[in-house]
């Protein structure tokens, strides 16, 4: 295990059966002709559960990217959304988008980019997260699909930093806070 974490929260095996879960309903959800799923990864931590999610799916679908930042080097959301890397395209009106994230805290993210879409004129918008701090939430918002509800501790791993790093561990680890409170 690194030496910058406490413990492990979720290992490998548990994180793949909760993704393995979470492509089955999406599967369901997403069967039939008349739906044309987008997954739209939200840099950066959301690029290893993308990854895992799209090999999982049996339904065929597009991914997409967009670049926010709400948070700075700190363990805090300012709370303002910055859009990054937008979504240019044409063919919004006949995309169903699943917006994928890596975790949801304040929610303020998630809600801010549901409605963004929506006035671009995307056809459907949902969210999957794979990690969910309810006990967080400053905005009223509630994923479409989520993975794992988790307490409130600073996570890192499997796309999730701090200050960059860490993003490559292959488990969800709760990080030593000595690491970012000094
Ligand atoms: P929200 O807008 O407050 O819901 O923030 C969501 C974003 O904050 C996520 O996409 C992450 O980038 C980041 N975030 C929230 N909690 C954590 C955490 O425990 N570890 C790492 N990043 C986090
Ligand atoms: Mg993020």
């Amino acid at each position: 295990m690194h030496p910058d974490i406490d413990r492990i929260l979720i290992d490998e095996e548990q994180l793949d059966s909760i993704i393995t879960d979470i492509a089955h309903q999406i599967d369901r959800d997403y069967a039939g002709e008349d739906k044309r799923l987008l997954l739209l990864c939200i840099l950066k931590g959301s690029v290893v559960f993308m990854g895992e999610l799209m090999k999982k799916l049996t339904v065929p679908v597009e991914i997409d990217f967009m670049k926010v930042s709400s948070y700075g080097a700190q363990t805090k959301s300012t709370g303002n959304i910055n859009i990054i890397l937008d979504l240019y395209r044409q063919d919004l009106h006949t995309c169903d988008i699943l917006i994928v994230e890596d975790i949801i805290d304040s929610g303020k993210t998630l809600s801010y980019l549901v409605d963004y879409l929506n006035l671009k004129g995307a056809k459907s918008v949902k969210t999957v997260t794979l990690l969910d701090k309810p006990s967080r939430r400053e905005v009223d918002f509630q994923p479409d699909y989520h993975g794992i509800e988790i307490p409130d501790f600073f996570v890192v791993g499997y796309g999730l930093d701090y200050a960059e790093k860490y993003r490559a561990l292959p488990y969800v680890g709760i990080l030593k806070p000595e690491i970012y409170t000094h």
